[in-house]
């Protein structure tokens, strides 16, 4: 069977993927605001284990089409390591369609485009990355470990290889001073990277992080919903994609967006305007349905 360890986080997106934990833990877990994985030290996993757990799923769950490889970066693994584990997965599931993983800035510098691309070929072919801001100030203050240019070289690299890439940025990351510069910055970044998905999620303090000692001290100001669709308002008017998917459906969000850019950029950003205009009738997300 497959054994779980600890808490494991997946994009919304992989809800019915087989989630494998071929890493555990975060390579890097020192982004302030990530309480994700506090409490687990980083290693990579046995191979034995893993194909022990993929034979079971292909015995017991058959006709596995998508499978998300947890925990953090798990591109950070060596590339032999994946490359065994993407071949047994090709063996054991014949109709797999597409394997993905987190891959952090970190993880995107060891890796090479050409191990990039050969892990493509063998169906690694969609990484996440959490850019979070594109605000030289923002990501400091976020301990990311890089700053926009860096970001923007290492996020380049999974194009190169012909891998997608589904980013995500951090509303509210820049507090109430830093959020326009943050919304610009990000959008700046955005457009330089292109992925094919771009994601937004509330940047909310969880405990045994340093944001979360930093919101008690009052160091951090938490902003309001409509604060919040201030800066989503922003960010999105300045994104120049062109071919790809913006959402704003996680839960932490107040308010659940979607559309092509750039399509459909201009009607999401009259609906934030239009929220604006009357916050006292938005359709804000209560509290108490979201989470992360
Ligand atoms: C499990 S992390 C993996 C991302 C990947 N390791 C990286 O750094 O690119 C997924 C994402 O969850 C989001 N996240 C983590 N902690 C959060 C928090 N406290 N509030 C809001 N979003 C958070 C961040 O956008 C983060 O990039
Ligand atoms: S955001 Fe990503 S890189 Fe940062 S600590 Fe969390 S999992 Fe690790």
């Amino acid at each position: 069977m497959i054994r779980h360890e600890g808490r494991v986080y997946r994009p919304p997106s992989e809800a019915e993927s087989l989630i494998l934990q071929a890493t555990i833990g975060c390579s890097y877990n020192e982004c302030s605001f990530c309480g994700m994985y506090r409490d687990k030290r980083f290693r990579v996993r046995k191979l034995e284990e893993l194909c022990e757990e993929i034979d079971w799923a292909a015995e017991e769950l058959g006709d596995v089409r998508k499978v998300f490889l947890a925990d953090g970066d798990a591109l950070v693994a060596k590339a032999a390591f994946l490359t065994t584990l993407l071949e047994k997965l090709r063996a054991a599931f014949p109709r797999l369609r597409r394997v993905s993983c987190y891959a952090s800035p970190q993880s995107l510098a060891v890796r090479s485009v050409e191990e990039m691309a050969s892990l493509r070929e063998l169906g690694l072919t969609l990484y996440y990355l959490g850019i979070e801001s594109g605000d030289d100030a923002v990501l400091a203050r976020l301990s990311k470990g890089v700053d926009a240019a860096e970001m923007i070289r290492v996020g380049c690299k999974p194009a190169e290889a012909g891998v997608k890439l589904s980013t995500m940025i951090l509303l509210g990351a820049g507090g109430r001073e830093l959020s326009d510069a943050h919304a610009r910055e990000s959008a700046r970044v955005v457009n330089a990277i292109a992925p094919r998905f771009v994601s937004t999620l509330v940047m909310t303090p969880v405990e045994q992080t340093p944001l979360w000692e930093q919101a008690r001290n009052g160091a951090v100001d938490e902003l309001a919903p409509i604060e919040l669709a201030r800066e989503l308002r922003t960010f999105l008017a300045a994104l120049e994609l062109d071919g790809s998917v913006f959402r704003s459906n996680h839960a932490s969000n107040y308010l659940a967006l979607a559309g092509s850019l750039p399509r459909d950029r201009d009607r999401m950003v009259a609906a934030l305007d239009a929220v604006l205009a009357d916050p006292d009738h938005a359709a804000f997300r209560p509290e108490w349905s979201r989470g992360l």
